[in-house]
């Protein structure tokens, strides 16, 4: 395949879970697709390989959104390997359950540092190597509208990273990029289902008015819509693809 006239979408957190699907949905799309992800090399290469079985051009970029050199890396090697970067999609996120109290400050720091300060670099490099008429997408949470107990440190990430959404469609005036937000409901995946009984899982399940969790496939449609041609006139918005959940 001729690479040179790809379009290209980079996918952090793209190993796994929701980022995974949304990394084969836009190679399917005919993106050639970046794969961050964060320590599961596996998983990552599982990912490329059953895109580029499927016919689609992918690589898996190791790197911590939180940390400025590993992302600067992943945007540097995406441009390496496919010469330009169409889409960014930010995905890669942690969920620590911790109560607002003092004995939760190194779970707040640590969601901070991944979702939010990760956001931020992510965001700042897409600003900086998104070609013009490009596509931003950082995944938000409905969770945000919910205010469940132990969700603070969670849902103050999340927040901040509706706030850099808003703040970046507004810098990128004239590039005709549009910057957007993806707030899923509640997604059978690791970070979800990880210490919930199946009774809690059910019950949460069963919130939304279409009585079931979303799947990854489910968040990676909206995706694919904000990053294709249907999708252009969207900006500066959050998608809450949540089944009626909140
Ligand atoms: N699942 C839900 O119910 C739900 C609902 C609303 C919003 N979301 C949001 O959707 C996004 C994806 O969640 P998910 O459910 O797909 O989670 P997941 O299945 O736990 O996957 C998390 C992904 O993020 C990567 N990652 C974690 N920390 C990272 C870091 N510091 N640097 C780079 N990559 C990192 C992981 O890489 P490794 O494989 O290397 O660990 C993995 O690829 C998150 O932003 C989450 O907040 C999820």
């Amino acid at each position: 395949m001729n690479t040179a006239s790809l379009k290209t979408a980079i996918v952090t957190g793209g190993s796994r879970g929701i980022g995974q699907a949304i990394a084969k949905r836009l190679a399917a799309d005919g993106f050639a697709v970046v794969i961050n992800f964060s320590s599961n090399a596996a998983r990552a290469q599982e990912t490329v390989a059953a895109i580029e079985a499927s016919g689609g051009k992918a690589i898996a970029i190791q790197g911590d959104v939180g940390n400025p050199d590993n992302v600067a890396a992943l945007f540097n090697g995406a441009k390496q390997a496919f010469g330009r970067i169409d889409v960014v999609v930010n995905s890669a996120g942690v969920m620590p359950m911790a109560k607002i109290r003092q004995a939760s400050l190194a779970d707040f720091d640590k969601v901070i540092a991944t979702n939010l300060r990760g956001a931020f670099l992510v965001l700042a490099q897409a600003a900086a190597h998104v070609e013009d008429g490009g596509r931003i997408i950082a995944l938000s949470t409905s969770v945000i509208a919910k205010s469940f107990p132990a969700y603070g440190p969670y849902i103050a990430s999340k927040a901040g990273v509706e706030g850099l959404v808003h703040v970046l469609a507004n810098e990128l005036r004239g590039r005709q990029i549009t910057v957007n937000a993806v707030a899923p409901g509640p997604v059978g995946t690791d970070l979800f289902l990880e210490g919930k009984s199946e009774e809690q899982v059910r019950q949460i399940a069963s919130l939304a008015p279409l009585e079931r969790l979303g799947t990854p496939e489910d968040i990676a449609n909206a995706v694919a819509f904000l990053a294709g041609p249907d999708g252009g006139w969207i900006n500066s918005q959050v998608l809450r693809a949540n089944g009626g959940f909140a």
